[in-house]
């Protein structure tokens, strides 16, 4: 009797769908340097039994991670493809024109260039080949959600060219008559298209139409978005804008790094902005490209390519669809009423971003504090968090499970709406330290924590990317 009883829960346990997750086990590391073993091991715990919901944040496969970890980060080649300053280069040739087809074959464009170091590099690279120190380029404002290297005052971006700011409208959208307005006034040489926090489509036409009725280059940039446009669930920039800038590792779910193209557009104006690119990158700004990562690009575009990825990327903007809709119902305040995409703002209240950040950090949920649009605070205490679903529907989760966590970062807002930042800036930064302290014990959220752990382990890290 107690053996069939034992066979039966045996099989029980064998029908279970089971998400294969392997650890990584860090073997020589752990022989050979027990500090940052203990440190690497914690990291990829946290990583495991929370939800990251970091917009700009993925989860890579195990295939991005082996090219990322490979004996090609010992090879120095500057230069490119057939023409590089340092031998031993035939096989790095082969995987970076590898990686560049792709990509351009992914995009749609005639000319990619992948060794852009991150995001930021990239659109260095764009400022020293198409423009002139001093030169005035139009970018959207830090607190609309602009990238700081759009010409943002504490950017050497602002140093080096005259930079002017466009916002978004009461409503959230880019204010498309503040644009024309300023590109008339000011005539820049180089329109910014793209942010680091925005919840609707770009409008890649009309301001196309804008950069073309003052002679301006047009970039996107598309570091949030790329991997939407390859899934087709935003419109792609390739016909409307002269160049191309991103980061691999937001949604294209790839490694950390940047890459930049060029459209038939682009060359249409000048057929030299290829060579600019490239030129601007090495020698004009970076040294020996990281070739480790360039392999990786070639794993993740080849995953990008995939019939799979274009689920992946519908599913994305379902799921921030419906965590948008639970928080909306449950009277939280989202920056325009809602989202296009993978990612939301949420309004937390004056100066309450980096609070509400703190306690749900606490529960497991890893947020960003962010400006929103007039901020009434200020960047470094600003107002509101933002959230994304790219990481946790890497994982696996689909609206059933947003619905759940919206509830969770419901109560978290409700738990934490008394408080507020003190008004002496100089007791801030006590004030949150007490409060990541404080807030560990409450009982509320410590129930919260648990159930976020159960969700957490549901939804395993998965070896392989579907
Ligand atoms: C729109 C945009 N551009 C550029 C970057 C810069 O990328 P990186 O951090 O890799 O330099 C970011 C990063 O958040 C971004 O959101």
């Amino acid at each position: 009797m107690k053996k069939t009883i034992k066979k039966k829960v045996r099989s029980t346990r064998i029908t279970m769908p089971k998400i294969r997750s392997t650890k990584q086990k860090f073997s020589k590391i752990k022989e050979q340097d027990k500090t940052l073993y203990k440190l690497l091991q914690a990291e990829q715990k946290r990583q495991a039994d929370s939800l990251e919901l970091i917009p700009s944040e993925n989860i890579v496969s195990k295939a991005v991670l082996e090219a990322m970890g490979s004996m090609l980060t010992n090879k120095y080649s500057e230069g490119y493809p057939g023409a590089r300053y340092y031998g031993g280069n035939e096989e790095i040739d082969k995987i970076e024109n590898l990686a560049r087809d792709r990509v351009k074959e992914l995009f749609g464009v005639p000319y990619a260039n992948v060794q852009p170091y991150s995001g930021s590099p990239a659109n260095m690279a764009v400022y020293i080949a198409t423009c002139e120190a001093g030169d005035t380029v139009l970018g959207q404002h830090l607190f609309d959600g602009g990238h700081l290297t759009h010409g943002w005052k504490a950017s050497a971006t602002a140093k080096f060219f005259n930079t002017v700011q466009y916002h978004v409208k009461e409503d959230g959208y880019i204010d498309l008559d503040e644009v024309k307005r300023l590109a008339k006034k000011h005539k820049p040489k180089l329109i910014w298209v793209g942010a680091t926090a925005y919840v609707r489509e770009f409008p890649f036409k009309e301001l196309g139409k804008v950069a073309d009725s003052v002679g301006a280059y047009l970039v996107a940039d598309i570091a949030h978005i790329a991997g939407l446009i390859v899934a087709g669930v935003h419109i792609s920039p390739v016909k409307y804008v002269d160049i191309i800038t991103t980061t691999t590792h937001k949604t294209l779910r790839g490694p950390r790094g940047g890459l930049i193209m060029v459209t038939n557009k682009g060359l249409k104006k000048d057929s030299k902005l290829g060579v600019k690119i490239d030129k601007s990158i090495m020698p004009g700004s970076q040294g020996g490209p990281h070739n480790h990562t360039t392999a990786a690009m070639a794993v993740a575009f080849k995953e990008a390519s995939r019939p799979a990825f274009k689920r992946y990327g519908k599913q994305v903007v379902k799921n921030a669809e419906a965590l948008a809709n639970t928080l909306i119902k449950g009277g939280a305040e989202l920056v325009s009423g809602g989202t296009d995409n993978h990612l939301m703002l949420l309004n937390c209240g004056e100066g309450r971003g980096a609070i509400v950040e703190i306690a749900l950090d606490t529960v497991g949920l890893t947020v960003n504090k962010n400006t929103i649009p007039k901020e009434p605070a200020s960047p470094m205490y600003p107002s509101g968090i933002r959230l994304g679903t790219p990481s946790i529907t890497t994982r696996g989760m689909k609206t059933k499970e947003m619905k759940k966590i919206a509830k969770w970062i419901l109560r978290v807002l409700d738990i934490t709406k008394d408080e507020s930042l003190p008004e002496n800036s100089k007791d801030r930064a006590l004030y949150l330290k007490d409060f990541t302290e404080n807030i560990k014990h409450n009982k509320d959220i410590k129930a919260i924590k648990s159930e976020v752990l159960t969700l957490s382990r549901d939804f395993p890290i998965p070896d392989v990317l579907v």
